[in-house]
């Protein structure tokens, strides 16, 4: 399929001409700053944080690139993943015009998005098996619509898709494919962000918010070719990453290593719970996981759901959701939580 980014840009966000920081149009050693409209004084805190932040977060993107073996401008850096996603619509989905295409069940944050920028969602649901149902992908896919998401390892169902059928989607696809690794790092599976110089049309989503820890600190990243990625600075807030969140990330990235050692803990927390779950009578069947939680179908999943609750313990209760009736997603805890949850389940 033949792709073309221009052609893909909405009109609107070609012809923008970008906000323009004090910061953006000075470059240089100046040590009076009397351009933005800061607080000189300072700020009544034990740090100083008057100043605006890097608004293209360059120390961050220079050891992530080196971390994913990408270039620093194939990299956005958002205010959570989330950003990244709503960037996505306003960039390529005209409203009430263009649509995009959800595979079913899935992450809700692509509806969410795709309802506030007022694009119509095409839905073509995972097989019985939770499988990507790739011949009607193809026919679902038309002229208008701009993105398809893939969410690999899926939430809810846990389990990741082979890279070749994504990239085989990248392939007939003349939109854009995302690809959501929320959860790649519990992953059997690599990561595609490798691709993003193959495939143009891959935007590849991750987040500081599940393996490394942070979600509190709301920073996510999308890797993409350069092109793209200009796209997603052009119309993105100018500081959409505050000052101490940058600094934190900055702090954790320094420290992979015991990010390594936890996601070797939660992966090992994983497979004890998988191999525990089948003691609890009313655990029907444990979907096959490559994230830091399970799907779990349950007799009466409701029934357990509120059972848990009242032991003060909240597991995702997804029986609502189609293809996961009697179906609750669990995240791993520590193994003492784990623990607890495995007693309650035991007394029901
Ligand atoms: C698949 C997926 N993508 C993205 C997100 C959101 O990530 P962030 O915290 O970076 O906005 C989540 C959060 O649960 C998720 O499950």
């Amino acid at each position: 399929m033949n792709f073309n980014l221009e052609n893909l840009v909405r009109e609107n966000i070609k012809r923008l001409t970008p906000y323009s920081s004090a910061r953006k149009e000075f470059s240089g050693a100046a040590q009076i700053f009397l351009d933005a409209n800061e607080n000189s004084f300072g700020s009544p805190l034990e740090r100083n944080y008057n100043r605006y932040p890097d608004s293209l977060q360059s120390e961050i993107k220079v050891r992530i690139a080196e971390l994913n073996s990408v270039n620093s401008s194939e990299i956005f850096v958002g205010n959570g993943s989330d950003e990244a996603i709503d960037l996505l619509f306003r960039i390529f989905c005209e409203p009430k015009k263009d649509n995009i295409l959800i595979c079913p069940p899935t992450y809700g944050m692509y509806e969410v998005s795709a309802e506030i920028n007022d694009v119509a969602i095409k839905r073509v649901n995972l097989t019985e098996d939770f499988r990507l149902d790739l011949p009607a992908i193809e026919k679902t896919i038309d002229e208008q619509t701009k993105l398809l998401f893939v969410c690999s390892p899926n939430n809810p169902t846990g389990n990741s898709f082979p890279r070749a059928e994504i990239l085989k989607l990248a392939e007939i696809f003349g939109g854009i494919v995302v690809v959501d690794e929320a959860y790649i790092h519990f992953s059997r599976e690599k990561s595609l962000a490798s691709e993003i110089n193959n495939f143009n049309n891959l935007v590849v989503l991750q987040t500081f918010s599940k393996a490394w820890g942070l979600a509190g600190v709301r920073v996510g990243l999308a890797f993409a070719n350069e092109k793209t990625i200009a796209f997603f600075n052009r119309i993105k807030p100018p500081y959409n990453i505050s000052q101490p969140a940058q600094e934190m990330i900055l702090r954790a990235l320094k420290n992979s290593a015991t990010v390594e050692r936890m996601i070797a803990r939660i992966v090992s927390e994983r497979e004890k719970l998988i191999e525990k779950l089948p003691e609890i009578h009313r655990v029907e069947k444990i979907h096959s996981t490559d994230a830091n939680f399970v799907l779990v179908k349950m007799t009466e999943a409701e029934k357990v759901y509120r059972a848990l609750l009242d032991e003060k313990i909240v597991v995702r209760n997804r029986n609502n959701v189609e293809l996961c009736v009697d179906c609750l997603r669990i995240t791993v805890g520590t193994p003492e939580e784990n623990e607890s949850l495995m007693r309650a389940l035991k007394k029901l």
